[in-house]
């Protein structure tokens, strides 16, 4: 496997690949599980040359202790994406080669999508997404890039971002995975206790209830089942839920025909935030 250290050594490496075949990105924190698996092989299947990026990046935490306790798994990420395919090639700068001396976030006017949701409760989040995702887009050029749906008003900001600032490549949205009790698959799930973990999987099972309820009642009563419905799981607690319209982010107030819905969440248990969403027509 080929790994790159800086933005200068991968360029060059990508000079003579460029020119054959379709390249894809698909970025990360590292960390690695099989969420992010999922997003490799997709992309491995649609293009020719695959890069996928490992970095923390300060800039979208806006809790310091968050980013302090963020897991750092090298050696398993290598042999996750070794086990995929040998052919991929791993980006992981350093914070100084991404950001030199100014370790700050960009601004970037994101009509509002940013405003809602986790915008509303981590603040300047999504700027230091935009401005690591715009990097690695000048740096790696890609074809297309690939995000998660588990992320879903991340991936609807990276898409309003490549629309904003004119950049040409295909964002692909790919499924949430999710562990076999329908607990949605993130690093921060092994902070569970087991048993925690094991009753997770609640969170899933009531987005999935409130899908039925939403076919013949309006939001308002959806979302206040979903609250009932936390409320008696002891140590679940909701920080928000959303019905919102998947283009715009707003809250839905009265459903349309032709418009397309998903429920958002973010619940904490034992201090872990923990966050999903699911299609509601
Ligand atoms: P990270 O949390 O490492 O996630 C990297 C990508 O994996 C994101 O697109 C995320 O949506 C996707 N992903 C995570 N868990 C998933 C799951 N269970 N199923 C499907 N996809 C999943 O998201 C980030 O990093 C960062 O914000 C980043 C985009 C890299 C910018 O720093």
């Amino acid at each position: 496997m080929w790994v790159a250290e800086t933005k200068e050594k991968l360029k060059e490496y990508l000079l003579n690949r460029k020119a054959n075949g379709t390249l894809a990105l698909v970025p990360t924190m590292g960390a690695l599980h099989q969420g992010h698996a999922s997003l490799l092989q997709m992309a491995l299947s649609q293009n020719d040359h695959v890069v996928v990026s490992i970095f923390v990046n300060p800039t979208q935490f806006n809790n310091k202790e968050d980013l302090l306790k963020y897991p750092k798994k090298w050696d398993e990420d290598l042999a996750l994406i070794g086990g995929i395919s040998p052919d991929i090639i791993v980006f992981a700068p350093s914070v100084a080669d991404i950001y030199a001396n100014e370790v700050e976030p960009r601004h970037y006017d994101f009509n509002g999508l940013d405003k809602v949701m986790e915008g509303a409760f981590r603040d300047d989040h999504f700027n230091g997404v935009g401005t690591i995702v715009e990097t690695l887009f000048t740096v790696v050029a890609p074809d297309r890039a690939y995000f998660g749906e588990k992320d879903f008003q991340q991936l609807r900001i990276v898409q309003k971002l490549v629309e904003i600032r004119n950049i040409p490549v295909e964002i692909i949205g790919c499924p949430i995975v999710r562990e076999a009790n329908g607990l949605a698959m993130s690093s921060r799930n092994e902070r569970l206790s087991p048993p925690t973990r094991q009753r997770a999987g609640f969170i899933h099972r009531t987005l999935l209830a409130a899908k039925t309820i939403f076919g013949t009642k309006d939001a308002l009563e959806t979302k206040e089942w979903i609250k009932g419905a936390f409320s008696d799981q002891e140590g679940f607690d909701l920080e928000y839920v959303e019905i919102a319209d998947v283009e715009t982010l707003t809250p839905v107030l009265r459903k349309k025909k032709h418009s397309k819905y998903r429920a958002f969440i973010a619940v904490y248990a034992e201090g872990v935030r923990l966050i999903d969403n699911l299609a509601l027509n």
